[in-house]
């Protein structure tokens, strides 16, 4: 697999703005949520950095379940259209205060067939937190409460999101040179 280097095309987000911003998301979490029982859900795979530091800095007892939804491949960087539940949720989410934590909302068909699913199963209150928002793609309007940061129309990877599975794991988000990307098949 190819080393980040030769495709970073910038960094877009470094670790301190984005470290600073979830530590914001936190508190701002805890004090929204104080005396009131939370669970967060996160969407897998490109939300587990965020969810594992996000929490860290949620200062009240929560519970976390995950879910995991396909609508992109691997090699593939467009939405299908709807999202397909592949893992569902251990835990039932009936009167429970739910947050879910998303990596990035682009077309917003993922968060919206999320929401109509987990709607169905009647939880107490059910809101948005998501690192990312590329409002320029929008197709499917979804509410946010809790944004991270918004960013401009171009493919990005890092803290969580990955380039055909990879590079999840790097502290910063940065832009891909699509020119210098050479996918691994
Ligand atoms: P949506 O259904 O179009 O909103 O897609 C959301 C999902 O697409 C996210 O959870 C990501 O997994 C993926 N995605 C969207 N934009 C990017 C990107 O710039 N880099 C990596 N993954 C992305
Ligand atoms: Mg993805």
């Amino acid at each position: 697999m190819q080393p980040y280097q030769e495709f970073l095309a910038e960094i877009l987000i470094d670790e301190k703005s984005l470290q600073a911003r979830v530590k914001e998301l936190g508190q701002q979490i805890s004090a929204d949520y104080q005396n009131q029982d939370l669970l967060l859900i996160c969407i897998l795979r490109g939300g587990v950095p965020f969810l594992v530091d996000l929490s860290r800095h949620i200062s009240i007892p929560h519970m976390m379940d995950f879910m995991a939804v396909s609508s992109y491949g691997v090699g593939k960087r467009e939405s299908s259209g709807s999202a397909r539940v592949s893992l569902d949720l251990q835990m039932d989410i009936r009167d429970k205060n739910v947050i879910l934590v998303e990596d990035i909302v682009d077309s917003g068909l993922t968060i919206a067939s999320v929401l109509q699913l987990l709607e169905t199963r009647q939880p107490k209150t059910l809101k948005v937190c998501a690192l990312l928002d590329k409002p320029e793609r929008r197709e499917s309007e979804v509410p946010i409460h809790y944004l991270g940061f918004s960013i401009p129309n171009k493919f990005v990877f890092g803290y969580g999101l990955d380039l055909d599975e990879y590079h999840r794991n790097l502290p910063f988000v940065g832009v891909v040179d699509l020119d210098k990307y050479k996918p691994s098949e």
